[in-house]
């Protein structure tokens, strides 16, 4: 019998982060869980550890902080067990770029890019050098669409789907399977916690259903999963936009548009 790869989950505590740790729990995986609330992370783990006979690590860390989250690189790089990274753990933030202060922004782009490109950079080499493997990447549709008036979160998403995409095409021919996950508005404590009354949404999706469609995608090992977007076609079109694209980027000739009059 194969031994199941031990999952490290980001933002564990509470959410779509607590959630994949059941899943994932259910299926047989040890976990390392990650996130401030030590106590949180450790009702979890017992609960977890009774109810699905596993082995459960809870490393408390502040991903903005620089020396804990070098712990947790450390843990990536060195435990060979673990097989599976999920880049979870996220924030938003209210209001609009000029009302939001820069340290705000400053720790919003931290713990939403800074550390989670720095956990798959951690985890990537042992990954492709053993030729197995997966990183999943939350990310979310506002990194679709800055009509939503969430800049910088919004910008920290498309980030998040741009880093995605690209380790997908560096690193699946090594056998790494790299996921990006864009949920909608779901329920959990994000919006609590950015000052957001979640009773303003028009529409909001389980975090539970949310998780199972992002499971669904996850075995089809696809490389892209929006669980809300109804049409998938529309999604495999934007892409075949953006390719087509490329070929009409010329490097050495200004496009016509652009040539100064004579
Ligand atoms: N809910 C939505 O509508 C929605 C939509 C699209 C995308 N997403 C994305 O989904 C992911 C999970 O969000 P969620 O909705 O489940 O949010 P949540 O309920 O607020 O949970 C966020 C998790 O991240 C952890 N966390 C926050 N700051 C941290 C820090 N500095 N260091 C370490 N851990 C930290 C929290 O734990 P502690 O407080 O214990 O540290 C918690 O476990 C995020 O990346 C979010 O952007 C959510």
């Amino acid at each position: 019998m194969t031994t199941l790869p031990t999952v490290l989950i980001t933002g564990a505590s509470t959410g779509i982060g607590a959630i994949y740790a059941e899943r994932f729990a259910q299926r047989g995986h040890d976990l390392v869980l990650v996130a401030r609330d030590h106590g949180r992370l450790q009702t979890l783990a017992n609960r977890l550890r009774s109810e699905h006979n596993v082995a459960i690590d809870v490393l408390q860390a502040d991903l903005t902080q620089l020396g804990d989250l070098a712990r947790v690189e450390a843990r990536l790089r060195d435990d060979a067990s673990i097989g599976i990274l999920i880049n979870n753990a996220g924030a938003a933030q209210a209001g609009s770029f000029i009302e939001q202060s820069t340290d705000s922004i400053a720790h919003l782009v931290a713990l939403n890019t800074t550390a989670l490109v720095r956990l798959a950079s951690a985890i990537a080499p042992r990954l492709a050098k053993s030729g197995g493997g997966a990183i999943i990447n939350i990310g979310s549709v506002v990194g679709l669409a800055p009509e939503f008036g969430m800049s910088v979160y919004g910008a920290t998403k498309a980030f998040v789907l741009f880093l995605s995409q690209g380790l997908s095409l560096e690193l699946s021919p090594q056998g790494v399977y790299v996921q990006a996950v864009l949920p909608a508005a779901t329920r959990t404590e994000i919006w609590d916690r950015a000052g957001i009354d979640i009773n303003t949404l028009s529409d909001i999706m389980e975090a539970g259903d949310l998780v199972d469609a992002a499971l669904v995608g996850f075995d089809r090992r696809e490389p892209v999963t929006i669980p809300p977007l109804q049409e998938g076609e529309r999604w495999n079109a934007l892409q075949a936009a953006r390719q087509g694209l490329l070929s009409q980027i010329k490097q050495s000739v200004v496009a016509q548009r652009y040539q100064a009059p004579v």
